[in-house]
């Protein structure tokens, strides 16, 4: 068919090593539940607001300041997003792209990320420490969605690249990364094993 796809919306997938993630993720894992266990304000915050949840979004959302084994992922999501800017032809003017929060999420049964984009940011993303089988995906949803006026719906079987969103599945080791104007949600996660994971926001200074 004599097709161009113009305006493609770029999400960068990569999955760490083996020997890498098995080293980062167990150390992640243990400080990700000592952080719950010490968080009274984060536990309570998240009792009113994510339900069958833990998050330090509003508690403790600079975890790459905080702790050697946070910097240390941080360091490789860094090398991540300065490829994917590349890819993504950003001007950045001599500035850089710097994270400047990076935040806990654990998700037990039933526990829910409604929609949402990540305003004044520019790239977001997440990093897997555990994803148990049967664990909640990521889910994206087209950008282009608010303007549909007349467009049917797709057919079941139209290809990924046509659905209006995307289920991105949760791996362990893997890391995920959008422009921060892209709508994502995590749908209810329905296994008693835990789902953790690592978020974050990059803006350039
Ligand atoms: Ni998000």
């Amino acid at each position: 068919m004599p097709l161009r796809a113009l305006f493609p919306t770029l999400v960068y997938v990569h999955r760490l090593s083996a020997a890498r993630r098995r080293q980062l993720n167990a150390r992640l894992l243990a400080e990700c539940r000592q952080l719950r266990a010490d968080d009274a304000a984060g536990r309570r915050w998240s009792a009113r607001n994510y339900p069958g949840g833990y998050t330090s979004y509003a508690s403790a959302s600079r975890m790459h300041r905080r702790s050697p084994t946070f910097a240390a992922l941080a360091r490789e999501v860094d090398a991540c997003v300065a490829r994917f800017a590349r890819t993504l032809g950003f001007d950045l003017a001599r500035r850089t792209l710097t994270m400047t929060d990076c935040w806990v999420n654990i998700m037990g049964r039933g526990a829910v990320h409604g929609l949402h984009l990540h305003p004044l940011s520019t790239i977001s993303g997440t990093y897997y420490v555990a994803a148990p089988a049967g664990s909640a995906a990521l889910k994206l949803e087209d950008p282009r969605l608010p303007l549909y006026m007349a467009a049917p719906p797709r057919a079941a079987r139209a290809r990924r690249a046509r659905a209006g969103w995307v289920l991105l599945p949760a791996q362990a080791g893997q890391l995920v990364l959008f422009e921060s104007w892209l709508r994502h949600e995590v749908p209810a996660h329905t296994t008693r094993a835990e789902r953790v994971s690592v978020s974050f926001n990059y803006s350039w200074f």
